[in-house]
């Protein structure tokens, strides 16, 4: 349920900025910040490029987005020249971001013909055109896919993970994969391994093995490129803070957004489909029903979302 209430000032959240300016966040974890009372929501439907626009420099943690590639699945697959249309929103992109901020790209690598995009071209732009860290290429691999005759049946995606500096803000411990008892007990006796971390759990590496969403799937929303909640959610945990802002200019069914709420970071979302704001409301219905708190500060646009008494200190 979304709720409008102006709260008093968040002094967490004002440390945490003094913190960043004194570059201090490139060793802090999860356990350093406390979540907002409330996570701060906007959702606007419009274009990416105008929304990016109206956002301030320095002022997004994680910019989190599975573009279209001009693949001609859906209506919004229509830019005439991919690459040119796409670093508009690199470019925007690199000036909203903090020093300690990422952005990871969804993509895959697929050549169709001059008018297709993928992960090769944006990373080809963002190699010789901006100043961005490429960190990390993680492989997404699923067991569930099409099938295929005429090729081998595809069943991994790619995504980048790039930084604005290397001052990048990143939690492993959020996210480590816990070892059976078995296998800790065997890294434990590994003298390369250093046992309090192996305690904490496994670096799930850069190979992922998450399952897509079926068509029956109970995640679904409609959305016919939804992705699951379990590879955002380890993005968000890894490469944003509570407290801090999210951005997703690519919104889709506004699973970022769901995750945010689950995760207590703020959240800024954009799509040129109107049909966004069903499909959110219908991620907050699914939340609801596994008995998820879906409470947050819902505000209209990007300027009433900056103005917002638990956004302050995060610029
Ligand atoms: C691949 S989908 C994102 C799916 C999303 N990750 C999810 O989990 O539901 C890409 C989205 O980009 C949107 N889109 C395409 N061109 C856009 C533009 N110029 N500005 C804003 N959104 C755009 C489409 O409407 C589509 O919903």
């Amino acid at each position: 349920m979304a709720i409008h209430n102006k709260s008093h000032h968040n002094h967490a959240l004002m440390s945490l900025n003094k913190m960043r300016k004194d570059n201090t966040l490139k060793n802090k974890t999860t356990a350093d910040f406390d979540p907002p009372e409330k996570p701060v929501i906007c959702l606007n439907i419009m274009d990416c490029c105008d929304f990016l626009k109206e956002i301030p420099d320095n002022s997004i943690q994680l910019i989190c987005i599975d573009p279209p590639y001009n693949l001609e699945l859906a209506g919004w697959d229509i830019y005439d020249n991919y690459i040119e249309w796409a670093s508009q929103w690199l470019n925007e992109a690199y000036r909203v971001l903090s020093e300690s901020g990422s952005i990871v790209i969804f993509g895959g690598i697929q050549f169709r013909g001059v008018k297709s995009g993928d992960l090769i071209d944006i990373i080809q732009y963002v190699r010789h055109n901006t100043k961005f860290k490429l960190i990390n290429t993680i492989t997404w691999y699923y067991k569930n896919g099409m099938s295929a005759h005429r090729y081998f049946a595809n069943r991994h995606e790619e995504v980048i993970w790039l930084a604005k500096s290397n001052n990048y803000y990143f939690d492993l411990d959020a996210v480590r994969v816990p070892y059976t008892e078995e296998q800790l007990q065997l890294a434990l006796k590994d003298k390369r391994l250093n046992p309090e971390n192996t305690r904490k759990g496994k670096n799930p590496t850069n190979v992922w093995e998450i399952s897509r969403l079926n068509g029956n799937s109970k995640e679904r929303v409609g959305h016919p490129t939804q992705k699951p909640v379990e590879i955002i959610d380890r993005f968000v945990k890894a490469l944003s803070y509570p407290g801090s802002v999210v951005l997703d200019f690519f919104a889709g069914s506004g699973t970022v957004g769901r995750v945010c709420i689950s995760e207590g970071r703020h959240c800024l979302m954009c799509d040129s489909d109107p049909a966004t704001t069903e499909y959110f409301n219908k991620h907050l219905e699914l939340m609801k029903e596994l008995g998820q708190d879906t409470e947050y500060i819902s505000t209209q646009t990007v300027d009433d979302f900056f103005s917002a008494d638990e956004i302050e200190g995060v610029i």
